[in-house]
């Protein structure tokens, strides 16, 4: 179980030679009941009659949105459908509305008053703190559904390709509200990957501002092997965390059960001398990324 201490010696090495860690127990069963109540009244609060019908879309294929809904999701709370939810003529073709919805994000953390407590307290303060995080910020929550039967896959990337900063910082933090298994998504990883393969592209938006394109900051690297990634099931109340340079990715769900999971991700802010571009996808036009550590231990 870990507590406000953070991580132990044992768990530190063990994200620093894998790139990832899974925590089990790290919120109890409990908690996590309440973040599924939570996330189903987000479900529920979703009118698909004004409700515009963006579908999230991963891989390449992200690189040539044209989506001012996206773009406009970094401090708000949206919700975007399965690519399989739809016919070839945009028809939603599952029953329940709920099981459409592939995610929904990205400031749960700040306007969710449910996420905000589970996201921004001393418990997530101390595991930053323990990774030696000097002034964390909160960004990019979502909750992603992984719907039965349609729950799309999520293809091999790193998480600071979307989350950049200079230098790269970005830390996901993911939290299993529910069994993930092999038969309904659970996460892969490539460890040790976060070491060999640097952050080489970026996705960022278009100088004309008509969606986002990805542009190379290092030599391309071609996708690694299938065969070299681990699979990582977890049971409900389990924390992961992911390096930002290591590749990861996570299957289809063909099973009767959903993947329901919250997941936030960490950034160093500019009190630790980290820059982040203007031209990154996410940005917070109103108010600075949200601070984890108080202000008074920030000063
Ligand atoms: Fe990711």
């Amino acid at each position: 179980m870990t507590t406000t201490l953070g991580l132990s010696d044992k768990q530190l090495e063990q994200f620093d030679r894998d790139g990832f860690l899974a925590v089990p127990d790290f919120f109890s069963l409990q908690e996590a009941a309440e973040l599924k109540a939570a996330a189903a009244r987000q479900l529920d609060a979703i009118d698909l009659s004004t409700h515009p019908k963006t579908r999230f879309v991963t891989g390449d294929d992200q690189g040539k949105k044209n989506d001012e809904y996206f773009l406009g999701s970094g401090d708000k709370v949206c919700s975007f459908f399965e690519v399989d939810a739809f016919d070839a003529e945009g028809r939603l073709v599952v029953d329940d509305k709920a099981r459409a919805i592939n995610k929904i994000g990205h400031a749960l953390h700040d306007l969710d008053p449910v996420f905000k407590a589970f996201s921004v307290n001393d418990r997530i303060a101390a595991v930053m703190r323990s990774l030696s995080f000097k002034d964390p910020r909160v960004l990019q929550s979502m909750l992603i559904f992984k719907q039965p039967k349609i729950g799309g896959e999520v293809p091999p990337h790193q998480d600071s390709t979307f989350l950049y900063t200079d230098p790269p910082s970005a830390v996901g933090l993911w939290f299993a509200m529910e069994d993930c298994t092999l038969e309904n998504g659970c996460m892969w990883f490539l460890p040790g990957s976060h070491k060999t393969i640097p952050i080489w592209k970026r996705m960022v938006r278009r100088a004309d501002n008509m969606g986002t394109e990805f542009i190379h900051i290092d030599t391309p690297v071609a996708d690694p092997p299938e065969s070299a990634y681990v699979s990582v099931p977890v049971s409900a109340g389990t924390l992961v965390l992911i390096h930002g340079a290591v590749y990861h990715k996570s299957g289809h769900n063909y099973s009767a059960k959903s993947r329901w999971i919250y997941t936030f991700h960490c950034i160093e802010g500019d009190e630790a001398g980290h820059v982040y571009p203007a031209n990154n996808w996410l940005q917070s036009p109103n108010k600075p990324f949200t601070k984890l550590y108080p202000v008074a231990q920030a000063q």
